[in-house]
Formats: C-alpha cells, sequence, structure tokens
C-alpha cells in the first residue's frame, strides 16, 4: 500500500495521423482487416519521445500547479528512447526546467504502471513529487513493408504528477512480473525493426493480463465487482475482450482509446486513463484496475483507490 496521489495529467499525440485507409495505399491491408482483427482506425506517426514527452510533462505539471524546480523524481518508461544514450529522460528534464533525478523505465508495453508502482515507493520512500510519462514511438522501429505488425502500432505520450499525501493509501496492490524465456516473441535489435509473433503474443497476453490483474485484486483483498474502470492496455481490441471475459469484467468498465491511437506501447494506458479521467468515470473513492502487458514478456497490474486533487 503506498500513499502516492495523482495531482496532474496529460497527453500528446503527434501531428501526423494515419488512417487504415493511408496505410492500405503503401501496404497489402484493408481497413476492413485491421478493423476485423485488432479495432484499430488510425494512429499518430513520427513523433519523438523526448519531444512528446515534454509537451505531455509539460502540461501534467501546469494542471498540478507544480513548479518544475519542486519536482523530486522524473520517471520517464519508453522503449523506443530518441537515442541510445543518453536517457531520454535526461533531456526531458532539461527541456521541462526540472532538477532532480530523471531515468529511463523499459518495461516495454507494461512500462507505465511498471513506473507508477516504482514512483509509489519512491513516494513511500520520501520523494514529495514525481513525473511519470509512458511515452514511445515506434513508428520510428515498425517495418513498414510487414503488413502483420506496422498497422497496430501508433505513438504517443501520456504524463501524471504523483504527489504524497497523508490521506488513506491510494496503491491497494499491486503485480509486476517479467518472463525472459519469452523474450524472443517481441523483440527489436539496436538499428533494427520489430519483429513479433503475433499468435504467440496473443495467446500469452491474454493469460499475463489475467494473472497479473488477478493477483494485483488479491493483494488488494477486492475482487472483479469493487473495480469500477479498468485501464488495460491497448494492444488489440480482442485481446482486451478475451481477458476481460476470463475476469468477469464487462467491457463497458474498460477504458478505450485504442481505435484513434493504435498501440502506442508505454504511452497507451497513460492515453485511456486521462481519456477516462477526463470523462469523469471515475468518482472519489473508486477502485481503478490498471493492466498491461508487452516485450520482455513483461506485465504488470495496479489496483488504485481514486483520490482526486481538489483545486
Ligand atoms: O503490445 C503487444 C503488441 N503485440 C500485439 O498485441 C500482437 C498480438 N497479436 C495480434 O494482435 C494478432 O496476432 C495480429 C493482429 C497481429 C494478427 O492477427 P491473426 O488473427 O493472428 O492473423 P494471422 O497472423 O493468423 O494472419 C491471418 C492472415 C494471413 O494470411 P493467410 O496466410 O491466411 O493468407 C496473414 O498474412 O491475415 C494476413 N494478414 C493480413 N491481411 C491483411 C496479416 N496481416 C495483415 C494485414 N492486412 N495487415
Amino acid at each position: 500500500m503506498a500513499h502516492g496521489r495523482i495531482t496532474g495529467w496529460a497527453t500528446h499525440l503527434p501531428e501526423r495521423r494515419l488512417t487504415n485507409h493511408d496505410l492500405a495505399e503503401f501496404v497489402d491491408t484493408t481497413d476492413e482487416w485491421i478493423r476485423e482483427r485488432s479495432g484499430i482506425a488510425a494512429r499518430h506517426v513520427d513523433g519523438k519521445v523526448t519531444e512528446m514527452s515534454t509537451i505531455a510533462g509539460r502540461d501534467a505539471l501546469a494542471m498540478a500547479g507544480v513548479d518544475p524546480t519542486d519536482v523530486g523524481l522524473l520517471l520517464l518508461a519508453t522503449c523506443s528512447s530518441d537515442q541510445q544514450f543518453p536517457a531520454s529522460a535526461s533531456v526531458v528534464q532539461h527541456k521541462l526546467g526540472l532538477r532532480c533525478g530523471a531515468i529511463d523505465m523499459n518495461a516495454a508495453c507494461s512500462g507505465f504502471v511498471y513506473g507508477l508502482v516504482t514512483a509509489m515507493q519512491f513516494t513511500e520512500g520520501g520523494v514529495d513529487t514525481i513525473l511519470l510519462i509512458g511515452s514511445d514511438a515506434l513508428s520510428s522501429v515498425v517495418d513498414w513493408t510487414d503488413r502483420g505488425t506496422c498497422v497496430l502500432f501508433g505513438d504517443g505520450a501520456g504524463a501524471v504528477v504523483i504527489q504524497r499525501s497523508a490521506d488513506s493509501p491510494t496503491l491497494l496492490g499491486w503485480d509486476l512480473m517479467s518472463d525472459g524465456s519469452a523474450a524472443g516473441i517481441l523483440s527489436c535489435e539496436h538499428g533494427g525493426k520489430i519483429f513479433m509473433n503475433g499468435k504467440e503474443v496473443f495467446r500469452r497476453a491474454v493469460l499475463a493480463m489475467e494473472s497479473a490483474a488477478r493477483n494485483a485484486m488479491d493483494r488488494a483483498g477486492v475482487t472483479m465487482d469493487d473495480i469500477t474502470l479498468v485501464v488495460p492496455h491497448q494492444a488489440n481490441i480482442r485481446i482486451i475482450d478475451a481477458a476481460m471475459k476470463r475476469l468477469d469484467i464487462p467491457r463497458e468498465k474498460a477504458a478505450m482509446v485504442l481505435e484513434r491511437t493504435g498501440n502506442t506501447s508505454a504511452a497507451s494506458i497513460p492515453l485511456a486513463l486521462v481519456d477516462a479521467l477526463d470523462d469523469d468515470r471515475v468518482a472519489p473513492g473508486d477502485l481503478m484496475l490498471m493492466v498491461g502487458f508487452g516485450a520482455g514478456m513483461s506485465s504488470a497490474a495496479a489496483v488504485i483507490r481514486w483520490d482526486p486533487p481538489s483545486y
């Protein structure tokens, strides 16, 4: 259990938008196939992790009313950093005028939930204010001739400000897992392009989401009935549906932006979260379940009691 409270949030998508119809002009695919197999209609491309993160981070800090110099730690979840080093977090730190430690965290599409759990531990350890960003630009590493992968991914960033609070805990239960034996089914070499065994990722993703969600809920001492909003990794509507079915949670409880963003990796959960918060889908005291999976194979889930900021 931890006491960090989300006090600001924001997202950013790069300007260039590619619909399925746009894609079909240079890849052997159709709008119908992509929608039916993935639930995706459009995605944004040509983003840069440092630029998207800076905009989302700046807007989240402004919403929280936090002066950049008061941020005690910057965590940037990404697997597509602009360069091998320095960390994109260092670049973002400078652009935002922060004076604190800054690290990239790579847990692929599970990165935001890994970051959230990590941030909450730092608040317990005495850091008052943390900026957590999930951002990926997978359009830079997809093979645009591979129709099995290029239709799925998009770019984006989502940021939250987490502040230590004396109130009752907000992170009630969590689960972080990695199965490195499956590292080869979804990967990208330095300087290379994404390789994916789609069927195997699909099969394992459903099981990993179910297991992570159950573990986090067990540790929180809650059941599916107690959860108001599920924020799943936005990879594929069929994966989300299958996992929700196994968990016996109705689809209506899921936050969903996949259709207009595609799979934005570490940005996908914060993009869906911010969309749901902006739509007032949770009230004070409601429980949210965030659950993701990704290359690694990593998986992560967190049960959060919503304790909104009072402005
Ligand atoms: O964050 C994690 C990221 N990864 C994922 O979430 C991926 C999980 N996997 C999936 O979402 C699905 O496996 C895919 C959407 C990638 C593929 O769906 P599928 O139902 O597993 O299709 P498939 O790979 O079995 O392919 C079926 C057919 C094949 O043609 P043939 O061999 O039956 O003639 C493919 O060549 O569909 C063909 N195909 C396409 N056709 C039109 C594959 N990609 C496309 C495409 N457009 N974009």
